[in-house]
Formats: structure tokens, sequence, C-alpha cells
């Protein structure tokens, strides 16, 4: 390999990270002397100018790149953006926290020279030589947890499954892209877990650092993120994991509705037409706000005016659908007399699919 061609992209994904990503740059500058890299910044629009910081850097030097996203979130799916933005054969993802060790980039990449069998060199905080640092025996337990459960998606026998440190050959990552599951922090597993054949690696240690500026996005979010994932691998191809949320809400949407109709009905004692209306209404925006919330986290509705919009095209959507509802449980009831239940069933599953097509199509459909 000669020197002058681009041997390896560093994909740094940010969000909130702007006094770190110079320190950064700097660092990687050290510990990268002879050779031909480039840094990729994948920032998801964050509100503390992180991605003006590293334009900063880039008019300086040709070596750093940016790629801003707007209206997207997820530390995976920038991971993914940014490694397919690349043409250098290997790609590293490092955090842009300094929490990851760079000086141990030169090894992995030495790892992945020597050895063209290998497709992964991983930064694993649980080989001899590496450490969590300093962190508290409540992140150690839950993440002792995580690496419990991803064990057992997993194929391959990884100390570290949750490690967001390593570096890949490019063209391994390309090969799988349209089938990675893209949600959350674990893009590691992901890729693991989404190649067809068992992926050869080699883990190197090194010991996780502590962060000194900005704040962790890890949260309840992220670790929800994360059982979606599992759950993505495991069943994923039978039952889409969105459409799974969207239904679970739409069952809590049934509940509520019955709730309503009994307080204004039975307890407060209006009429039924008007208790139902009230249900509906009810029901429609809980389900409209949780599947804003969760659902479709990523794309998440923001503001009066778009929530209003998405709120009146998701009524719309979901009036349509009570109607194919009834329609078609009528339907199959006319022709299977008695068969009541299974009707009502058909009924829910078509009204279901319809809500759940149109509205990521009409609702959340912007991007
Ligand atoms: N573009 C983008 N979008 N970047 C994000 C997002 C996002 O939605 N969320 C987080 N990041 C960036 C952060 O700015 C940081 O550079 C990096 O991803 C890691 O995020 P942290 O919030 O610092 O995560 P952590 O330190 O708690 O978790 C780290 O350790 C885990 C192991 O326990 C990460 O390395 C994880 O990947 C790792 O699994
Ligand atoms: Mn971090």
């Amino acid at each position: 390999m000669t020197a002058d061609r681009l041997e390896l992209a560093i994909v740094v994904p940010t969000f909130n990270e702007r006094a770190n990503v110079p320190v950064l740059i700097a660092r990687l500058d050290a510990a990268l002397t002879g050779i031909r890299w480039e840094a990729i910044v994948v920032d998801d629009d964050s509100p503390d100018g992180t991605a003006d910081a590293a334009r900063d850097l880039a008019r300086a030097d040709a070596r750093v790149r940016v790629i801003q996203r707007i209206g997207r979130r997820g530390l995976s799916s920038a991971c993914i953006e940014g490694m397919c933005a690349t043409a250098a054969p290997l790609v590293a993802v490092i955090d842009g926290d300094l929490q990851h060790d760079e000086t141990l980039l030169p090894a992995m990449l030495g790892a992945l020279h020597d050895d063209p069998r290998l497709d992964l060199a991983i930064g694993s905080r649980f080989v001899a030589g590496g450490g969590t640092g300093e962190w508290d025996r409540d992140r150690v337990a839950k993440s002792a947890f995580a690496t419990r459960l991803a064990r057992r998606v997993l194929k391959a026998d990884l100390t570290d499954p949750m490690s967001g440190f390593f570096m890949v050959r490019t063209a391994v990552v390309r090969a799988i892209v349209p089938d990675l599951s893209a949600i959350g922090f674990k893009i590691l597993l992901d890729i693991m877990t989404t190649s067809p054949r068992p992926l050869a690696f080699v883990e190197l240690p090194y010991t996780f650092r502590v962060r000194t500026a900005g704040e962790s996005k890890l949260d309840h979010v992220v670790a929800m993120e994360y059982l979606i994932a599992l759950y993505d691998r495991m069943f994923g191809r039978f039952v889409p994991v969105r459409f799974a949320m969207f239904s679970a809400i739409g069952a809590l949407g049934a509940a509520l509705h019955l709730s309503t109709v009994w307080l204004f009905f039975r307890a407060i004692g209006t009429s039924f037409l008007l208790a139902t209306i009230i249900a509906t209404m009810t029901a429609m925006t809980f389900n409209f706000c949780l599947n804003n919330a969760l659902t479709y986290r990523d794309r998440r509705l923001k503001g009066w005016r778009p929530l209003l919009d998405g709120w009146m095209s998701f009524c719309v959507v979901c009036s349509v659908g009570a109607v194919a509802n009834i329609g078609i449980a009528a339907f199959v009831h006319d022709v299977r007399q008695g068969a009541w239940a299974a009707s009502a069933l058909i009924g829910v599953l078509v009204g279901a699919v319809w809500n759940y097509a149109l509205s990521s199509r009409f609702t959340w459909g912007r991007y």
C-alpha cells in the first residue's frame, strides 16, 4: 500500500460535542502520523453548534469532513451514513467525546493490514488489559446485563459487543447496509448480527475514559432502543418493530377508548354518541402523541404547526381505517355467519395495517 492512497476513515458521530471535536481531531492527528486518513464528523444538527465547529476545522484541514443531518437522530444511523460516505478501504468508528482511546487506532489498522482474513478490529473494555475506567457500579451492572442479552442474540463470542469503538473493512459494511436495523446505539452488534457469514474479528484492550465535557446521551430512550434493536434482530423479519409498537400503542388506545366511554356514558351520564365521540378523539390524540414520541421518535414532529398538521392527518387516516375495519368485519361476518370474533379481529387487523401504512407515509413521512 503506497502512502499517498487514502487508507483509513474515522467516523465520529456527534451530538452536542462542540468542545470535544477540536480536541479529538488534534489527537487523531497525533495518533495517526504516517497514515493517510480522513475524519468524517456526522452531526445530528446539534443545538450547541458542533457542526459549525467541525466545519471551522475542515476549512483549515481537508482531512476533516462534516455531514450535518437535519431532522434525524440516532447514533447507529449516523455511523452508517459516515461509513458509506468514504472511499477509504478501512473505516473506524470512535465516540466524539474523547472517551475512546484513539491511540489504539494504529494497532487496529496494523491488525487488519497483517491479516487479510480479519473483517474487524474491536476495542474492548473486557479483554485483559482493558477497563471501564471510573464507571459506577450501577453502570457496570447495566452494561453487564446488556452484554449478556447481546450474547444470546449474537453468534460470535465477543467480550464487548456493546463497544462503540472498532475498525472494519468498508466493503463488509457496504455489502450489508440495506439490511442493518440502524436503531439505537449498538452499531457493532447490528453489523455482526446482520452479516450472513460470521465476521472474523480481533479484540484489542483499551480503557474507557471519563467524559470531561458535555454529557452522555445514553438515557432511558436509548435503553429502550436497545431492546427494540434486539427485538428487531429476533422477530423483525416477521413483524417489523415499528408495526409492533404501533399495534401495542393501538391496543392501549382501544383500552383508553373503552374506559372513556364508560366514564362519560355510565359514570357521568352523557349520551352514548357524545361519549363515543369524546372517547374517539381522546384515543386518537393519545395514540398520536405516543407514536410521535416512541414509534417515530427518529422523525418526531415538533412545534405547533407540524404537530397540528400531523394530528389532523393522523385523525383522517384513522377515521378511514375505522371505516375499513367496520366494512371488512361486516363483510367477513356476512359470508361466515357466526364467526363474529374472527370477523372482528380481521377488521381490526386490516384497520391497523391501513393506519400504520398511511400514517407512516402521510403523518410521519416528511423525510
Ligand atoms: N450523530 C449522533 N446522533 N451522535 C450521537 C447521538 C445521535 O443521536 N447520540 C449520541 N451520539 C454521539 C455522542 O455525541 C458521542 O460522540 C457518542 O455518540 C457516544 O455517545 P455518549 O452519549 O457519550 O454515549 P456513552 O458514552 O454513554 O456510551 C458509549 O459507551 C457505550 C458502552 O457502554 C458509546 O461508545 C456506546 O456506543 C457504547 O456502547
Ligand atoms: Mn460517551
